[in-house]
């Protein structure tokens, strides 16, 4: 395909959505951004400064410091990955925390917050030829999205998937946690007032509850065909 294309892939919480969207993008040659883990990255520097308290965002101190969060994504050569950075320190790790999961939700619903992350992220898409994986990528920040894509499976297997991936990491987690974790997340991120998760009208769905990531790559492959067939 000669034309760079934008690809918005959103969708509900471990879905599986980075883990597509890297791959196509490693098949296009496309830069691939994580959008999740900005909000992430906002989240950690909003717990490491005490700006979430007794299960409590405090909503003004995250929009004051704002101006002094930056955050930027490098390609680390051996993982072939870009790696989030705040404030110029790598955090990809540590924004995968429990913790940043639990209050990722919450940072995410804050108006200036959004803002903020939907300004970057068109920043980084204008020069086309990007996967971007999220929430809202389909529907607010790339509207025009030349493919968007909006990926769902069922909430067990999707819990189910998270905690063998965490396992295999060696990570001691539990099922249960995990599964409200999820599913509080899926209601939050679909109820909010700013921007909430929905499928863009114009979005093909993709329920991968029982495929693997190879025959998801031949789903893509297909798609990718038959735009081109159309024009
Ligand atoms: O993709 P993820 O699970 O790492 O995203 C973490 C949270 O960030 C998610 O629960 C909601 C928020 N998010 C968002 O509001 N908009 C996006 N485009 C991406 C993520």
């Amino acid at each position: 395909m000669e034309k760079k294309l934008i690809i918005a892939v959103d969708g509900y919480s471990s879905c599986g959505k980075s883990s597509f969207a890297k791959l196509i993008a490693e098949e296009l040659d496309y830069l691939f951004i994580d959008s999740g883990a900005m909000y992430r990255a906002v989240t950690l520097f909003a717990l490491r400064n005490g700006f979430i308290e007794n299960n409590t965002v405090k909503r003004d101190e995250v929009v004051k410091s704002l101006s002094s969060i930056q955050i930027n994504f490098k390609f680390n050569p051996d993982q072939q990955i870009y790696e989030t950075f705040l404030n110029n320190e790598n955090v990809e790790e540590e924004i995968r925390q429990f913790e940043v999961s639990d209050y990722v939700s919450p940072v995410s619903q804050i108006k200036e917050v959004r803002e903020k992350m939907v300004e970057l992220q068109r920043e980084i898409g204008v020069f086309k030829g990007i996967v971007m994986d999220g929430r809202d990528i389909g529907t607010v920040v790339f509207p025009d999205a030349d493919i968007k894509i909006f990926m769902t499976a069922s909430p067990e297997i999707r819990a189910k998937r998270r905690y063998d991936e965490l396992i295999a990491k060696g990570i001691d987690v539990d099922y249960e946690k995990i599964n409200l974790n999820i599913s509080s997340r899926d209601k939050a991120d679909s109820e909010r007032e700013i921007s909430p998760l929905k499928k863009a009208d114009d979005a093909i769905v993709l329920d991968n509850s029982n495929m693997t990531i190879q025959e998801q790559m031949i789903w893509f492959r297909k798609l990718i065909e038959k735009m081109g067939n159309e024009n």
